[in-house]
C-alpha cells in the first residue's frame, strides 16, 4: 500500500469528494493511428488543513507541456481582448517606474506579453511548450523555453534584477510544485512588486457544477481562503482579488510582499462571501459531487434520446475540458460523431480517450446538425453570436453547465 496523498501546499491530509474515474491527457489530440494509452485517476480532494482543493494523483508535466502542446491563447477574440486589457492595466498602474521588468509564467503564444513588448518594457516569458513559445517569439516577445521554478527565478533575478510585475494566467493552477513557484516569485519580486495571477475560481465551479474544470492540467482549484493561506507561507500577502468574466468565472489574485501594501476591502468581502457560500465546507463539497453525477446522467440521457429520435448531433469546441465529460460519461462517436473546432492544431485528429474526429468549424456552417453540444461553453457569447445562422436555421444548443439544457 502506498502512503495516502497529502496536501501539496501544507502537508496535511486530503479529503476526496469527487471521483471522475480514469482519464486520458486532455490535450492529447492524436491521429487515429498513434493515440496514447496513458490514463490517470482523476480524483479531487480538499486539504483538511489549509482547505486547498487539488488533485490526488499528479500527471507528469512533460506529458502535458511538450513541444506540440496544442492550446493557443489567441484562438479566442474575447481572451485576446481580455489580456490586452490586463497588459494595459499593468502598464498604467504598476510599470511607470524607470526601466521596469515583467515576468510571465506560461506566456503561451504571447497573447499578454506582446503588448508589454510593444510598449518597449523589458520582459521575459517562461513557457515550456516550445511550439507556442515560438509563436510568442515571432511577435517580438522574449521567451525562455522552460518550466518556472525557484531555481530559474533566482537565476533570472541575478541576471535581470527584480520584477515589478509577475503575471500568470491559467498557469499557476497547473503547477503541483507550487511551493517552489511561490518561493521563486518571492525571490524575484521587486520590494514594491506584485504577483498577479488568474485561474478558474472554486466558488464559480461549485455554484455552476462545472465539473469539466477538473482535468489533468488543472491541479489546483483556488479559493480566496486557500490562496491567502498559501501566500502567508511564503512571506507574501493577498492584497486584492477581482472577478474576471472569462473561462466560466475566474478570480485575479494580487500578492505583494507581506506588509508592503494595504489589502483592498475586496479581500475581506470575498472571504466573507466564501464563508456564506460554504466554499470551504466539506458537506458542500460532497453535495457538489452528487450533483455532478446527476448532471452527467442527464447529459447522456439527452444524447440517447436524440439518437433514438433520429436527430443529428455534433459538438462544438474540442476543449481540454471536454475530455472529462466525454470519458466520465462514456460518450463516443456513436452518440457524438464529430467535434467542430477552429484550432488547426486539433483538426484532423481525434478527441483523447473517446476517439471523436475533430474537424474545422467551417464544416458546421456547411451542414448544421439538429443539436450542437457546446463544449466551449466558456466562449458561449462569442460562439452563439458567430453562429447565429445555426439558431436561425432551427438548430438547438445543448449545454450542461450550469445544468443540462437544450435551447
Ligand atoms: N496564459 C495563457 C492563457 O491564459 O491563455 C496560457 C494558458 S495555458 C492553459 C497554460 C500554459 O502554462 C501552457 O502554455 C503551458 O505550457 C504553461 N506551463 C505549464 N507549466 C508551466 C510552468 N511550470 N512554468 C511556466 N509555464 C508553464
Ligand atoms: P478553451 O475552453 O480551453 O479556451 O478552448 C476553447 C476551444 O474551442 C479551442 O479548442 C478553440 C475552440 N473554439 C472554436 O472552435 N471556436 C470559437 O469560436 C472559439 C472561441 C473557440
Ligand atoms: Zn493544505
Amino acid at each position: 500500500m502506498s502512503e495516502p496523498a497529502r496536501c501539496r501546499v501544507c502537508g496535511e491530509g486530503l479529503a476526496p469528494f469527487l471521483d471522475l474515474g480514469e482519464q486520458p491527457l486532455s490535450n492529447d489530440f492524436a491521429t487515429a493511428e498513434e493515440s496514447s494509452d496513458f490514463r490517470f485517476h482523476l480524483e479531487i480532494a480538499a486539504c483538511t488543513g489549509c482547505t486547498m482543493v487539488q488533485m490526488v494523483h499528479e500527471v507528469p508535466r512533460e506529458l502535458m507541456f511538450r513541444e506540440d502542446y496544442p492550446y493557443l491563447s489567441s484562438g479566442s477574440t474575447h481572451m485576446a481582448e481580455h489580456f490586452e486589457a490586463a497588459a494595459r492595466d499593468a502598464l498604467e498602474r504598476e510599470l511607470r517606474i524607470d526601466d521596469p521588468f515583467v515576468v510571465e509564467l506560461g506566456c503561451n503564444d504571447g497573447v499578454y506579453l506582446k503588448h508589454v513588448a510593444a510598449a518597449g518594457v523589458r520582459h521575459l516569458g517562461v513557457e515550456p511548450s516550445a511550439a507556442v513559445a515560438r509563436r510568442a517569439a515571432s511577435l517580438g516577445v522574449d521567451v525562455r523555453v522552460d518550466f518556472f521554478d525557484e531555481e530559474l527565478a533566482r537565476e533570472v533575478r541575478a541576471k535581470e534584477g527584480p520584477a515589478k510585475v509577475v503575471f500568470a494566467a491559467n498557469t499557476l493552477c497547473h503547477i503541483p510544485y507550487i511551493g517552489s513557484v511561490l518561493a521563486g516569485v518571492e525571490a524575484l519580486l521587486h520590494d514594491d512588486g506584485v504577483f498577479c495571477f488568474e485561474d478558474p475560481y472554486l466558488g464559480d465551479i461549485l455554484a455552476t457544477t462545472a465539473f469539466d474544470q477538473f482535468y489533468d492540467e488543472h491541479f489546483y482549484y483556488f479559493s480566496v481562503h486557500s490562496v491567502q493561506a498559501m501566500a502567508r507561507r511564503h512571506g507574501l500577502e493577498l492584497v486584492d482579488v477581482a472577478p474576471q468574466a472569462v473561462h466560466g468565472g475566474e478570480l485575479r489574485y494580487t500578492l505583494a510582499r507581506a506588509g508592503a501594501r494595504t489589502p483592498a476591502p475586496a479581500v475581506e468581502a470575498a472571504l466573507e462571501q466564501e464563508r456564506a457560500a460554504g466554499v470551504t465546507d466539506p458537506a458542500r463539497l460532497r453535495e457538489f459531487g452528487e450533483r455532478v453525477r446527476t448532471n452527467a446522467d442527464e447529459l447522456v440521457a439527452v444524447l440517447e434520446e436524440a439518437r433514438a429520435a433520429g436527430r443529428s448531433v455534433a459538438a462544438y469546441g474540442a476543449t481540454a475540458k471536454s475530455a472529462t465529460v466525454l470519458n466520465y460519461c462514456g460518450i463516443g462517436p456513436d452518440l457524438v460523431p464529430v467535434v467542430y473546432d477552429s484550432s488547426p492544431t486539433k483538426q484532423g485528429r481525434v478527441t483523447p480517450g473517446s476517439g471523436i474526429p475533430v474537424v474545422p468549424s467551417e464544416g458546421f456552417r456547411a451542414s448544421y446538425p439538429d443539436i450542437a453540444l457546446l463544449f466551449a461553453w466558456n466562449h458561449a457569447t462569442e460562439i452563439r453570436a458567430k453562429e447565429q445562422g445555426f439558431a436561425d436555421a432551427g438548430g438547438s444548443w445543448l449545454t450542461y453547465v450550469p445544468r443540462v439544457q437544450v435551447d
